[in-house]
């Protein structure tokens, strides 16, 4: 008998206010090799309608230049069955062919709408939702005919890692095409360390195609996952990406992260709001985001961040961008936590 051996896959995670559609073209042009990319979560309504950042974030048109060597998966957020169909049937008349549900995120706004992480604590009502979704997705057909895919993710439980074996079998019990699991009880939101050890413990009773997520940070901790559950293929990264965004690169044995690429990944992603309209202090402000994740890669540049952040004109920033590059020692660094 033969075995076949599967490639890993590698995702960027899904996350608000930064992995939008101007992030993810520009990592994928500056970084390519990364197989998927999945939206932040759009948030559905009664109207059946998006907010027009969340229109532009899924147009086609828009997608990372179109040359097919990536995945954009978008990701909704609803407890509604009715919502998620025309969520469904919206991107598969795009040419989407995966939709994915968010039952992870933890905010208190979300989880008392029992949205979210909030779908985790009834789980009679998460059966109904999901009893809707399956039965609706059949007769939702993609451009090339199949039936959409639904994937999920998930966190181990809403206040105790107990709760994970019982939400598992509910998930097994419906066709995700992968169930993206972060180790984390919706009490920690992303906060201390995640818990490899329970999903290594589910991982090893569940049939269905798991994906992992929580605190890559570094080539070596992907290998030590990869020792620890090494049934598993696919992998999500989300701070430590955003941290390093040549991660994946060195996972499969390319070369670390250079001042001149993360430049170019800046610059790009500044032009790209720029040209989408973003005004330029708001355009500034998703770059002060960033600089707290790609701050660790930069040492003794305190003097240079407290300058950065004063800016107040995109000429000014640019230069004090430009200095910063120049004057201080770039020496690429992990996800630490935000400062
Ligand atoms: C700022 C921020 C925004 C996020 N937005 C989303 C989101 O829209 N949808 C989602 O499923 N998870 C979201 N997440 C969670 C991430 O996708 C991921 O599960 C989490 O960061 C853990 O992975 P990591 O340790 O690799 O960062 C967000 C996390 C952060 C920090």
């Amino acid at each position: 008998m033969t075995v076949e051996v599967q490639e890993d896959i590698f995702s960027f995670a899904p996350m608000e206010g930064i992995t939008n559609v101007v992030f993810r073209n520009a990592h994928h042009a500056v970084f390519p090799g990364t197989g998927k990319y999945y939206t932040p979560f759009l948030g559905l309504n009664q109207n059946f309608n998006l907010q027009k950042k969340e229109w532009r974030d899924i147009d086609p048109e828009n997608q990372l230049g179109g040359d097919g060597t990536a995945k954009v998966i978008p990701q909704v957020l609803t407890c509604h069955g009715d919502q998620f169909l025309w969520a469904a049937q919206m991107l598969a008349d795009r040419g989407y062919e995966e939709i994915n549900l968010n039952t992870g995120c933890p905010a208190p706004t979300v989880v008392t709408r029992h949205k979210g992480a909030g779908l985790l604590e009834n789980l009679v009502e998460l059966e109904m939702l999901l009893d809707e979704i399956f039965e609706g997705i059949e007769k939702i057909r993609t451009g090339s005919g199949r039936e959409m895919r639904v994937s999920v993710k998930t966190r181990t439980g809403m206040r105790s890692h107990e709760e994970a074996e019982v939400l598992m079998d509910v998930f097994e019990r419906y066709p995700f095409s992968e169930i993206i699991i972060h180790p984390r009880v919706r009490e920690e939101y992303y906060k201390g360390q995640a818990h490899p050890e329970v999903f290594a413990a589910l991982a090893g009773r569940c049939g269905k195609k798991l994906c992992y997520n929580g605190d890559l940070y570094t080539a070596g901790i992907w290998q030590e996952r990869k020792a620890q559950f090494p049934e598993v293929t696919d992998w999500m990264f989300g701070r430590g990406f955003v941290t390093d965004p040549a991660l994946v690169r060195q996972i499969q044995g390319g070369k670390k992260l250079e001042a001149a690429e993360l430049l170019e990944f800046h610059d790009r992603i500044l032009d790209g709001y720029l040209e989408m309209g973003t005004e330029d202090r708001n355009a500034m402000f998703r770059l002060f985001e960033l600089w707290t994740y790609w701050r660790f890669h930069f040492q003794g540049a305190d003097k240079h961040f407290k300058k950065l952040k004063k800016t107040k004109n995109l000429a000014d920033y640019r230069a004090r961008v430009r200095e910063l590059f120049a004057e201080t020692d770039f020496v690429p660094g992990k996800y630490e936590g935000i400062k």
